[in-house]
Parts: structure tokens; sequence; C-alpha cells
């Protein structure tokens, strides 16, 4: 059996080398030359750990192929997975289907009879049906197959996440594009992950509930957090204890900066959008949409009267991707605290063991350091804002003594009491005290 992958994004790149890794021929389409160069040569042109040991196993063993020709890569492919990005569109916050459309467009014209095109992309309740449609309008007489396959991994955690899912979610109309379905999944199957197999509108509907849901249960245990700074609580306790309700469950209550990445906050307001679109308003995500921006900014104010209060004139931020073991910053909280914090006249040093590279050119202004204490040097406030192993065992006693200052702000509960003790360091947690 023969897949082509078109998009070799996240959910491309890491579906494909997983899909390689189960026996599959598997080629990864991409318009972009530069990025298929790299990938020939075995890089992955994203920071995932463990892919780039995938990747060369199975490009020696002669599974993983890399193109730019998408037509020759769907001529002979058994299975056309359709993995492009479907980014906010600005203005309305609508999903933007023009590069789900254009590789449709390609798809429908070299694809052979009986071909099972998936959307494994974000999209929107009722564009398979459509993309089905226009796939057909084009290719007249010629079967074909739709499926809805949405991707839940995280990054960071991509290849476990593939491998290891709760359950695969997948959307069909015939029997042709669930055997296929049933056949690439086959060795989950074999590992009794749950294959949940429905239409293309409750496969997309899934998706969206999916991510919607967990945005709001995030936002939901930050506002908790502030409720218990304003009166001694701890929020690791409350989420603690909370989450040991079976009906509430303990994952996604740790509170922190707001929610960032490629996915939630696009998906909420693609969420958002289509509700008020249909007329049955998603209310309770347009209100988590609203309060996650909020908390970037009052997460700022907070780094900002800290500064006041220390009378410096130097913040340093540990951490900028929007999570650990990823350089991607896509709408991370940093991009909208660094700038907030610049515009109150602060200066920002900054560290991200990753994610630098693609910080530059978004945070002009910012001093880069090698490291958090070279960060922290001079710097009267440290916030750290991503949760990287690397900073979750800082000599606390080094940073304290390269600071012009003392105050630590940690947006995402890394440290406990006893490793301050003797620091000096002023401590603010988020949703606790350790006072
Ligand atoms: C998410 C979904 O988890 C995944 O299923 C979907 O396919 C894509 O979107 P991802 O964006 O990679 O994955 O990151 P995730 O680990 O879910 O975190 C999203 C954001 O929420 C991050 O900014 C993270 O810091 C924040 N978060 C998450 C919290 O602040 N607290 C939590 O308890 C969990």
């Amino acid at each position: 059996m023969k897949l082509a992958m078109i998009g070799t994004g996240y959910v491309g790149l890491v579906s494909g080398v997983c899909f390689a890794d189960f026996g599959f021929h598997v080629t990864c389409v991409d318009k972009n030359p530069s990025i298929i160069d790299r990938l020939k040569a075995g890089k992955a042109t994203i920071y995932e750990p463990g892919l780039d040991e995938l990747m060369a196993r199975n490009i020696r063993d002669g599974r993983l192929e890399f193109t730019t020709d998408l037509a020759a890569s769907v001529a002979d492919a058994d299975v056309i997975f359709i993995a492009v990005g479907t980014p906010s569109r600005r203005g309305d916050g609508e999903a933007d289907l023009q590069y789900i459309e254009a590789a449709a467009d390609e798809i429908a014209a070299a694809m052979k009879p009986g071909a099972v095109v998936v959307i494994k992309s974000t999209v929107v309740v009722g564009t398979n049906a459509r993309i089905r449609d226009r796939i057909a309008a084009a290719r007249p007489g010629v079967p074909f197959s739709m499926v809805s396959n949405p991707e839940f991994l995280r990054e960071g955690s991509a290849i476990e996440d593939f491998l290891r899912p709760d359950r695969v979610v997948v959307g069909v109309e015939d029997e042709r594009g669930k055997a296929a379905m049933q056949r690439v999944y086959r060795p989950l199957y074999l590992r009794e992950t749950p294959l949940v197999i429905t239409t293309l509108e409750n496969a997309e509907l899934i998706k969206y509930a999916a991510n919607a849901f967990l945005a709001m249960k995030v936002t939901f245990i930050n506002e908790v957090a502030d409720l218990c700074e304003k009166t001694g609580g701890n929020v690791q306790e409350v989420a603690r204890a909370i989450g040991m309700d079976k009906r509430i469950g303990s994952k996604f209550l740790h509170a922190g900066p707001g929610f960032g990445g490629s996915c939630f906050p696009k998906d909420t307001r693609a969420f958002a959008a289509t509700g008020k679109r249909y007329g049955a308003r998603q209310t309770l995500i347009e209100q988590v949409i609203e309060v996650n921006e909020a908390r970037k900014q009052a997460m700022a104010e907070r780094i900002v009267s800290a500064a006041r209060e220390s009378s410096t004139d130097t913040v340093a931020i540990l951490g900028i991707a929007f999570k650990p073991n990823t350089d991607d910053i896509r709408e991370s909280p940093a991009l909208d605290i660094v700038p907030a914090v610049q515009k109150a006249g602060l200066t920002v040093r900054a560290h991200d063991p990753e994610a630098m590279e693609a910080a530059k050119a978004a945070l002009p202004g910012v001093v880069w350091c090698n490291s958090a204490y070279e960060a922290a040097t001079g710097a009267g406030v440290v916030a750290l804002l991503t949760e990287w192993n690397a900073y979750r065992a800082l000599d606390l006693k080094r940073l304290a003594s390269l600071m012009n200052g003392n105050v630590l702000i940690d947006l995402r509960n890394v440290y406990k009491g006893e490793d301050l003790e003797g620091t000096g360091l002023d401590y603010r947690g988020v949703g606790r005290s350790l006072k």
C-alpha cells in the first residue's frame, strides 16, 4: 500500500514518518524545495524529540521519500493524506481553507481511480463534504473515497501521541474508505487503540470540540489561580484534588500564562466563528478566547509592576516557545508579554533552549542570551514563561547572585518552597504563595 502525505508541517511530517515506520511506503510532499532538500538529507524541519532517528531509519530502508512533485506522488498512491495548514483568517477568525483547496485541486487532477483522499488537517464542519464535491466535479465519473481523519498529536510528544493515542477518529462515507483506514491504523488497532468510525461531519466536530474543551479547561484553572492568589489558596492543591474526580480528570489543569501554540488559539477562534455562522453561538468558547487574551496582558503587567517595585529597568525572560520541547513560537504568550514589557520602557534579556532563532525576527529589541544565567545577569526581575527541563533545576543561588534585584516570577509553578531556601529570592508563582 502506497501513501502520499501532502504538507510536511507538524502533523504531516510526524504522521508520514510514523506511517513509514508501520511499514508503508510514504511519499511526503511539500511545495517548498528547501524544506524537501533538508528532509531528504534526513534532517527534520521541526524540533521534535525522536523524529530524526525515526526519519533516518525509514529513509535508509527505502520506505520514506520526499518530493516537491505532488502529481507524481499522488499518481500511484492508494491513500492520499492532506496535512496542509488551516491558519486563522484575519478579521473573522474563520479557518482559511485556501491551502486545502489548492491541494485538493492538484490531487483531483493526478489521483488514480479508487484513491482514498483523507483530510488530516483540522477543518471546520462541512469542509470534507465540500472538498469531496470539488474533487468529484474536477474528475467526473472517477471513483474515489473521502475520509476525515483529524490528528490529536501534541507538539513535543508528537511521536508518542501518534503511536499511543487515546483513540483514532475517522469519518467515512463508504466501505473503501473505512477499509483503508483500518489497514493504515492496523498496528495501533493491534494494541487495542479504539478506532472511532463515524461520519465526516462528526469527525470534524470531534476535533474542534476536543481542542475547545481542553482550552476551556486551561482557562478555567487559570481563573481559579487568580482566586487562589487573592484568598491564600494553592491552585496546585485545588487542581490535584478536583482532578481526582474521574469526571473532571487530572490533565490540563496546570495554571500558567495562558494557552498558546499552533492549535488552541486558532481552533477556538474557528469553533466560535462556526458557531456564529450557523446561529449556534459557542458563548463559552468566545469567553475562553477573551479571558485568555486578557491573561497574557495581565501577566505582562505582573512583570512590569514587579520591575517598578524593584526599581530595575531590566527583566529576564526564560522561555519563548509556547511550551517545552518545541521551537514553535506560534501564538506563544511570550509574543504578547515581551512587547508589553518593552513598551513599559524595560529592557528584556531572554533565553530559550530551542526557539531563539525563530523568535529573533518576531521580537525585535530583545537582548538574546546563551543561558538562563546570562539572561538573569543584571536583571531585577526574572520571569519563567516556559517549563523547559533546563529551567527546572536552575542553581537559584547562582541566579540570584547574578541579578541586580531579587524577584523570580514563575509563571509555570516549577519551583517549590525548599528550592528557594537560602536564595534570597522574592518568589512569585501562579495561584499559590510559598510563604
Ligand atoms: C494541542 C492538543 O493537545 C492536541 O491534541 C492538538 O492536536 C493540537 O493542540 P499542542 O498545541 O501541541 O497540542 O499543545 P498542548 O500541550 O495541548 O498545550 C497547549 C497550550 O496550553 C500550551 O500553551 C500549554 O502551555 C497550555 N497548557 C496546557 C497549560 O497552560 N496548562 C495545561 O495544563 C495544559
